[in-house]
């Protein structure tokens, strides 16, 4: 059975709707003086910052260890999307009240620290460093300071039109590797505090990112996943101006590159160009991840999403319009205020009619700084649990169907896991499905083979290798 299953490798790609609780013991001592430690929450965009940032101490000399208790220099790279996710760091600073260890540097890097600002200094005195990721590039300072003795150092300005450029990058996949192409977000979802936590749209230059790709490709990795959080909004500083589907024509074309993903688009900058690429070039994987977040009108007006259901509909039948079979996948948040039941029935038959391969739904959390914190009639806590549970139930048998009609299929896929039972492997197909499946081959990480699907249930599918 796949829940049987105990990988050793392989990752989450998607939105991951929360990080699950890491367990770790809490300071005790505070190992060697040059070694670091780094949990990180939320999105790809910040489990690849934590690879930059990883890479920029590095390349300072710093060491990598697994356990808080070994380490000097205690990092969390944290998420602020909704209120469960921000209350983590929290837990994980408080856990310091407890056993205070004045020889640690402790620095809150990410979403919930350009949130919060110097106001974590307050909750959490004994925290060293707060940075936001649009101050990244000026990491290496706020590094020297903190080795100089400054006890209280922060980056917090989002009025930057830099990019995280890094000399190094400790990618965590040995396959495929994370390439953020545009950070922040122009965007002004009532809902979301992206906007206020990572700044302003910068895109980075193609002939940078192409650069990227090419180093990449010689260090063995196939598989690139381009990320921002509007991914497809991507506007070229390079002189040449290549479109966002010109770039992933570009990238797919590097030699050694077999697969280019990207997330998340936008549902309003989603153009025919990137269904007509995807269709005549095989690296470009074929799937999609749309978030339309409501099937109602009224409600995406409310939430200032730009598109109508119609409209998000339509750009649905324009990608089942491409010659590939493209997999879609979705958002939703239930129990945005003012959010009728009429609304969630709405919600219910886009599902019906999108047909998504998966969809990540979310409970509405009221966010500071948002436009949405100032609406009225909010959906009692109950009720949006009961929405919740509603969406993700007619998506299941959704899933049911549309996985058991992929038995006696075959993929070819990207080997990214090990089961600790000899045989038993995991791989994630170019339309994002993962596989479980039986070989009697070794060595498998890393290579691309065909499995045929013997079994589904809604979120996972077995199969076995063919030759
Ligand atoms: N940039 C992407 C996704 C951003 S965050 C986009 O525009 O679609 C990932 C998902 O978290 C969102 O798609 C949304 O479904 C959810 N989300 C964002 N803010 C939220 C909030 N305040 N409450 C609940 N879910 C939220
Ligand atoms: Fe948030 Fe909207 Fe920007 Fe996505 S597009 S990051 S949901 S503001
Ligand atoms: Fe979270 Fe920030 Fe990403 S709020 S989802 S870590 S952009």
């Amino acid at each position: 059975m796949p829940q049987s299953f105990d990988f050793r490798l392989g990752d989450l790609t998607g939105p991951r709707p929360e990080t699950p609780d890491v367990a770790h013991t809490p300071a005790s001592s505070a190992g060697d003086s040059r070694t670091f430690y780094i949990e990180t929450f939320g999105c790809q965009m910040n489990v690849h910052d934590s690879e930059k940032v990883a890479g920029v101490l590095l390349g300072r000399g710093y060491r990598q260890v697994e356990s808080l208790d070994a380490a000097k220099l205690v990092f969390y790279n944290t998420c602020s999307i909704r209120e469960k996710a921000a209350h983590k760091v929290f837990s994980r600073l408080g856990e310091f009240r407890k056993r205070p260890d004045s020889r640690k540097i402790i620095g809150v890097l990410g979403c919930v620290a350009q949130q919060e600002g110097e106001e974590i200094f307050e909750r959490a005195p004994w925290v060293n460093l707060v940075c936001g990721s649009a101050s990244y590039s000026k990491l290496p300072e706020l590094l020297e300071d903190l080795e100089a003795g400054n006890r209280r150092v922060t980056g917090l300005g989002t009025h930057t039109d830099e990019t995280f450029e890094t000399e190094m990058t400790r990618r965590d996949n040995p396959f495929r590797a994370y390439l953020t192409i545009i950070e922040g977000c122009d965007k002004t979802c009532a809902y979301c505090v992206v906007p206020y936590t990572r700044g302003p749209e910068r895109s980075r230059s193609s002939a940078l990112i192409l650069e990227e790709v090419r180093k990449l490709a010689g260090a063995g990795y196939s598989e690139i996943q381009l990320l921002g959080q509007t991914v497809n909004s991507y506007q070229d500083p390079a002189a040449r101006r290549m479109s966002f589907a010109e770039l992933l024509v570009a990238v797919a074309a590097v030699p050694g590159i077999r697969r280019v993903r990207f997330t998340t688009s936008h549902p309003r900058d989603f153009g025919r160009d990137i269904v007509e690429a995807i269709d005549s070039v095989p690296a470009l994987c074929d799937h999609v991840h749309l978030p339309v977040q409501s099937g109602s009108s009224r409600i995406l007006r409310a939430m200032q999403r730009m598109y109508t259901r119609e409209e998000y509909l339509e750009k649905i039948a324009l990608i089942r319009s491409g010659r590939r079979s493209i997999s879609l996948t979705s958002d939703i948040i239930v129990g945005f205020p003012g959010e009728t039941e009429q609304d969630v029935e709405e919600t219910l038959s886009l599902l019906d009619a999108a047909q998504f391969d998966g969809v990540f739904a979310f409970q509405y959390s009221p966010r500071p700084n948002t436009s949405a914190v100032h609406l009225a009639d909010a959906v009692p806590e109950e009720e949006k649990g009961r929405r919740l549970a509603v969406v993700q139930e007619r998506q299941r048998e959704i899933q049911i169907v549309r996985n058991d009609a992929l038995v006696g299929q075959t993929f070819e896929v990207l080997v990214d896991g090990a089961s600790r039972r000899p045989g038993q492997w995991s791989g994630r197909s170019s339309s994002n499905r993962i596989l479980n499946f039986a070989s009697p081959h070794s060595d498998l990480l890393g290579q691309y083979v065909h499995v045929r699907v013997t079994r589904a249930s809604p979120n996972s599918l077995v199969g076995e290798e063919v030759t």
